[in-house]
């Protein structure tokens, strides 16, 4: 028996088109779940699904932003052993531009979309007894901040308190709630922003380790909150920043 096994397991993966999400499906499938992915683009997300190992997958295109999508999301979801919210967006702006609608785009992705999903699966019982929900969150707005990144860092913030207050009020159902908060990971998640490649090569040499977070060195963290391995942790957030935060 291989406690960190996903067989038998049900996973619903948000934010599975690209990145962390992608590779969070991708890595489950290996490990032995079932695996329902979804984002916008249906054609990224069939690019996932081509990734995928074993049989019975699904695709279920919504924008989590959209009550109705999220309702649909819902109806056609089966029953879950195990939710990743991965979908999130970044956008940097110095505090002083900061404006409504920046700030609600932000919060509604990065922290109402996935709380409301989550409520809407608990009331229609798509979440079976001794069940795993993971927020991939940040360091940022939980341990440390980056300049211009203050909406993020909020909503990011915003995810960890709801993440402690979800496993408090869902350990009686026998669901578990935690997050996982990297540093810096090599996805296109910043591409178009503020940060130049000269930049980046110099903040990778800030990190104790030297370099940014492989998208899999999240997912396995992932995996092993999903895992039975994991049965006694719940509110728990694990940083994964090769250091970074150290210092
Ligand atoms: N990369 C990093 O350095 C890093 C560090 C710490 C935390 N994180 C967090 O990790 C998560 C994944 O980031 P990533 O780097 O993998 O980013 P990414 O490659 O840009 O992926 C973001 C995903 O979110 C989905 N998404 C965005 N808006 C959506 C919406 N309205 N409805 C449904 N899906 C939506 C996108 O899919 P569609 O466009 O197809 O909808 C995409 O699959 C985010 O929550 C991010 O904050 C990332």
């Amino acid at each position: 028996m291989n406690p960190f096994s996903l067989e038998n397991k049900t996973v619903l993966v948000t934010g599975a088109s690209s990145g962390i999400g992608r590779t969070v499906a991708i890595e489950c499938s290996k490990m032995g779940a079932t695996v329902v992915l979804t984002a916008r683009n249906e054609e990224r997300l069939q690019q996932t699904l081509s990734q995928l190992e074993g049989d019975g997958h699904a695709i279920i295109v919504a924008d989590l932003t959209d009550k109705n999508d999220r309702l649909r999301l819902v109806e056609q979801s089966p029953k879950l052993d195990g939710l990743v919210h991965c979908a999130g967006i970044v956008k940097t702006l110095m505090f002083q531009f900061v404006d409504a609608e920046s700030l609600s785009e932000v919060m509604n992705v990065n922290f109402a979309s996935p709380t409301l999903l989550s409520a809407l699966l608990v009331e229609n019982k798509k979440i079976a007894k001794n069940s795993s929900i993971v927020f991939i969150s940040s360091v940022s707005g939980v341990v440390c901040v980056w300049g211009g990144n203050s909406m993020y860092s909020a909503s990011k913030g915003a995810v960890n308190g709801m993440m402690k207050n979800m496993a408090l009020d869902l350990a009686s159902k026998g669901i578990r709630v935690n997050s996982v908060n990297p540093a810096m990971v090599e996805t296109s998640i910043f591409e178009g922003g503020l940060i130049g490649a000269e930049q980046i090569e110099e903040d990778k040499k800030r990190y104790p380790l030297k370099r940014y977070g492989k998208p899999e060195e999240v997912a396995y963290a992932v995996i092993y909150l999903l895992s039975d391995a994991a049965k006694w942790i719940t509110g728990s957030s694990l940083v994964i920043d090769g250091g970074y935060t150290l210092l």
